[in-house]
């Protein structure tokens, strides 16, 4: 086994991180001194990115990684056992998107389950293979990057607003809250922060300005905030900007 705790820095991997929040999470996690794994599933966006952020003399490596796919998630952590032997912090940011108009009474299963199989299941698959690597750290964390989506708290894009519309994606999140609280709920996690982060409505899209969305960074910020709590910070709750969120 490599002796992770000799004067190395932490490691970081980011799911999902060919762009918008997640190649932004890759960029405040390496300024704040981690080697950060940016992973993409497809190989040249994870390249490109990676690239980019050395450029800013940052300690970035590309990986491929489908969260989707069984053995894409095994075949990365393997890598990053040898290499690394642990994994200090993991954000589950990888999410796929539902119809805005899609109702829970009218859903197509089909595209629902496709929702649910990324942003529920990709982050639950992550979770379960990585977990041995984060038990190695002295320090893990693991956040899942969750949404108001999926909260009774969030008035503007709730569970209860909008019509109902997005139902999988909506419903996806609030699984993962409570995800969030089960897997920090267990024994195994001990000494482990597992929490759910809403980044806040974020311009990561065309038009998104316009709807009122804030900064990249500034939503990014929300998410880091959970990947570097001090050893008593919080676990198994949901947050916005360090602020609980209820869900
Ligand atoms: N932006 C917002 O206003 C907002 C608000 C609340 C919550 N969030 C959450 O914040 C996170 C990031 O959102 P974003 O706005 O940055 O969205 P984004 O730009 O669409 O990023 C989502 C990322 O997930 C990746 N992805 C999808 N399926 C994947 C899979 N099977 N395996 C690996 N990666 C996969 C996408 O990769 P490809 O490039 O290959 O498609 C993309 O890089 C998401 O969890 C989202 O739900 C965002």
């Amino acid at each position: 086994m490599v002796d992770h705790e000799r004067g190395s820095s932490p490691i970081a991997l980011i799911t999902g991180a060919g762009r918008g929040i997640g190649l932004e999470v890759c960029r405040q996690l390496a300024q704040r001194g981690m080697t950060v794994i940016l992973t993409a599933r497809d190989p040249g966006k994870a390249e490109a990115a990676a690239r980019r952020l050395a450029g800013e003399g940052l300690d970035v490596r590309p990986q491929t990684l489908d969260i989707a796919d069984d053995e894409s998630v095994f075949r990365l952590a393997a890598a990053i056992e040898r290499e690394f032997g642990r994994v200090d912090v993991l954000v589950n940011n990888a999410a796929a998107y539902a119809d805005w108009s899609e109702l829970a009474s009218t859903a197509d299963l089909q595209a629902a389950e496709a929702v649910l199989g990324t942003t529920l299941f990709g982050a639950w698959r992550t979770c379960q293979i990585f977990l041995p690597l984060v038990r190695r750290s002295a320090h893990g964390r693991i956040v899942n990057v969750s949404s108001g989506a999926g909260s009774h708290g969030d008035q503007q894009f709730g569970l209860t607003t909008n019509g109902g519309a997005p139902a999988s994606y909506g419903i996806a999140k609030a699984a993962l809250n409570a995800l969030t609280a089960k897997l920090a709920a267990e024994p195994g996690s001990s000494g482990i922060l597992v929490n759910a982060v809403c980044p806040g409505l974020t311009a990561t899209a065309p038009g998104m300005e316009a709807m009122g969305a804030r900064p990249v960074q500034q939503g990014a910020a929300s998410v880091v905030w959970a990947a570097v709590l001090p050893d008593d910070g919080p676990t198994g709750g949901f947050f916005r900007d360090g602020r609980p969120l209820p869900w």
